[in-house]
């Protein structure tokens, strides 16, 4: 039984064989018909507000022949008090899938291990594997390979995506930088299995120097609003501009994951003057997320 519960528990070979895929299934989305999931119900149980990891499940899996049902989880008994490993075993003698949006990393691996059923992490404070993933078919789309890129991750460092990034770094190989105050960079833990190859720095302006990819985002993840007004404070020398992407190799690609800030974690013009690529990248979700569904039922 295969799961997509972080890209720290995924293998390099794992990671390739869902990025190879991803080409066609984007060509073919409208001149192929892909019935793999014949029918079956996948349970999307999301803790937190979601556009395009929920938009982009429900097209995909509906796309691949199967259907949905949408479970907000203050609508169901996990609300409640419920145990996740109770929910788990009820789901998983009722659904095909799952695909689980929390707060808890323990949360989608607890219910992947009672459910028995495919589990995808649709995010959690500890990571968001579909988005990088995601992230890292857009970068091969527009340069071709990753391996001899360098990636500047600017913001705070500490979240969810970043921290897929520092993993995705370690089993892929490009140089990865992050650009953070102390107080924001990755977790102690995380960095600890950091390779040579992803560096942090606090000096936002040597992040970005010959960078390919200068990639944000929000400085206020969800479940840390009581802390706006400290994350403003300490993170505002780290908004992506104009006179950093000067500095960046001619070209780079700036990236969001969205949803966007303007004026916190990127300026307006900027944002606008890169919008294909980051609704690009806001679409691939739905192509890559087909890609995941497909090798987790390999
Ligand atoms: N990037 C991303 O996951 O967006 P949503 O929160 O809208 O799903
Ligand atoms: N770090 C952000 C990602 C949103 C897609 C959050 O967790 O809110």
């Amino acid at each position: 039984m295969k799961h997509l519960l972080s890209i720290e528990a995924l293998d390099k070979a794992d990671i390739i064989s869902i990025l190879d895929a991803v080409p066609r299934i984007k060509r073919e989305r409208y001149t192929t018909v892909d019935t793999i999931l014949n029918g079956g119900i996948w349970a999307m149980i999301f803790s937190k507000s979601s556009t395009r990891t929920r938009v982009s499940f429900e097209v995909g899996i509906r796309e691949l022949g199967g259907s949905t049902l949408f479970l907000p989880a203050n609508e169901i008994q996990l609300g409640r008090g419920e145990p996740i490993s109770d929910t788990a075993r009820v789901l998983g003698r009722m659904v095909r899938g799952a695909v689980i949006r929390t707060f808890d990393q323990s949360d989608v691996e607890d219910f992947a291990k009672y459910s028995a059923i495919p589990t995808v992490n649709a995010l959690t404070d500890r990571e968001h594997p579909c988005q990088v993933l995601s992230d890292l078919f857009t970068i091969q789309e527009a340069l071709g390979s990753i391996k001899d890129r360098v990636i500047t991750f600017i913001g705070d460092g500490s979240c969810n995506v970043p921290t897929s990034w520092v993993f995705a770094a370690g089993k892929l190989g490009f140089e990865l930088r992050i650009a953070a105050p102390e107080k924001y960079q990755p977790e102690s833990d995380v960095l600890e299995s950091a390779p040579a190859n992803v560096h942090c720095l606090e000096d936002v302006r040597a992040a970005v120097e010959g960078a390919d990819v200068l990639y944000t985002d929000v400085w206020v993840s969800m479940g840390k609003e009581k802390e706006f007004q400290e994350r403003l404070k300490w993170l505002k020398g780290y908004r992506l501009k104009k006179s950093l992407h000067e500095h960046a190799k001619p070209g780079a690609l700036v990236m969001h994951c969205l949803p966007a800030y303007r004026g916190m974690e990127i300026d307006e013009d900027l944002f606008e003057e890169h919008a294909e690529t980051i609704f690009t990248q806001a679409e691939n979700r739905l192509h890559t997320q087909k890609a995941i569904i497909k090798w987790m039922l390999q």
